[in-house]
């Protein structure tokens, strides 16, 4: 029985530390999405960046929200989509609305020969943002061998998805790295995070545009340039075909407002506060990956059906796993040690 004391001590101290590390990193968590979520960085992101914004897939949707949002803080707008009709009626609204400059850039980003065109529409300007926003999905949730014109689809999706983020930054970042400041926002989506079986060549793509956006902030954050990697879930527009939004699917404008927030601050975001709770962020950083493995196969089952929002079960045990072991088991193994 004796023995079993400096043991018993041993571990009240490594308990009690534990407690105390986890105490600190919540405050600190705490503190950070006060910071983010209630505060913002809303001086930070306009015209002090560079005169210009630029917005692929600027003309319906988070494109458009972002484009409006950004002439709102006195921006230029360089608007590039598909067709020339909607740009030309976007690009009045916004030149009406917000009293700011427009220019539009018509091209077809499933093709590949399209750079030179945007390199001229874009030639001379002060570029302080670029969105990356452009993008596709299926028409619906399929198996890989069965999407209709699966040669087609995999060429266009990785030309919209992938080539154009690399394409863009590379016209647009040379310029940003001269001034030592700018800002890249890549919209990547929460079907970036997990797998998503179903939509595979979506998902894939955009874990492409979250790790790519993940270096290329490591890459150039010392030069001056914040790059931010987006990771929405669902949004009420067109391409997710949801026309009603709730407080989980918002409306394109609510989505930007909250995520504009986020820039500068954060590198990676989900960027809509309901968005970060149903994965579960907001206390990341005191996860451990033990804690992660654990949640995963639970998540990872209710992704494939794709409720993704109700993993939220996974993430509550997750988070109170640690908690449970503390208030507890370890409690009871100090009671067994010291009988
Ligand atoms: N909505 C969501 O739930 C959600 C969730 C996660 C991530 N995201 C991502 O957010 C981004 C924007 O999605 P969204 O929902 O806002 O889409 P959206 O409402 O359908 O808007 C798409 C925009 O892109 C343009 N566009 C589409 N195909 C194009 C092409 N081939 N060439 C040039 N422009 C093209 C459209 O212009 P035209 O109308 O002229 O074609 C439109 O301006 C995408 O990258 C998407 O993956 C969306």
């Amino acid at each position: 029985m004796e023995s079993a004391l400096p043991a018993a001590g041993f571990l009240y101290w490594v308990g009690a530390g534990t407690v105390a590390y986890l105490a600190l990193r919540i405050s600190y968590s705490l503190f950070t999405a006060l910071r983010v979520w209630g505060v913002g960085n809303e001086a930070g992101v306009g015209p002090g960046l560079g005169e210009w914004a630029v917005v692929t897939g600027g003309t319906d949707g988070i494109g458009k929200s972002y484009a409006e949002e950004l002439a709102k803080r006195g921006m230029k707008v360089v608007l590039i989509s598909r067709s020339q009709d909607k740009l030309d009626q976007v690009s009045s609204e916004i030149k009406e609305k917000f009293k700011v400059e427009t220019r539009t850039i018509a091209v077809d980003f499933t093709l590949e020969d399209i750079y030179d065109k945007i390199k001229t529409g874009l030639a001379g300007l002060e570029i302080g943002i670029l969105v990356n926003n452009v993008g596709m999905s299926y028409e619906y949730p399929e198996y890989f061998l069965d999407v209709p014109d699966l040669d087609n689809v995999i060429k266009k999706m990785i030309n919209i998805n992938i080539l154009s983020v690399c394409k863009m930054t590379q016209l647009v970042l040379p310029g940003m790295v001269e001034r030592s400041k700018g800002a890249i926002l890549n919209i990547s989506s929460g079907s970036g995070m997990f797998p998503v079986p179903l939509l595979t060549i979506y998902s894939a793509t955009k874990t492409f545009v979250d790790f790519f956006s993940q270096c290329l902030h490591e890459e150039y954050r010392s030069k001056g340039i914040f790059v931010q990697s987006v990771l929405p879930y669902f949004v009420a527009t067109k391409l997710a075909k949801i026309r009603k939004p709730t407080l989980d699917k918002p409306t394109p404008e609510t989505f930007v407002k909250s995520a504009i927030k986020t820039v500068g601050l954060q590198s990676r975001t989900n960027g809509y506060l309901i968005h970060v709770l149903m994965v579960g962020r907001l206390f990341e950083s005191q996860i451990s990956t033990f804690w992660l493995g654990v949640s995963f196969p639970l998540s990872y089952r209710i992704v494939c059906n794709r409720l993704a929002y109700i993993h939220c079960p996974a993430i509550v045990t997750r988070h109170l796993c640690p908690v449970i072991i503390i208030m507890v088991v370890y409690p009871r193994t100090l009671q067994s040690t010291s009988k």
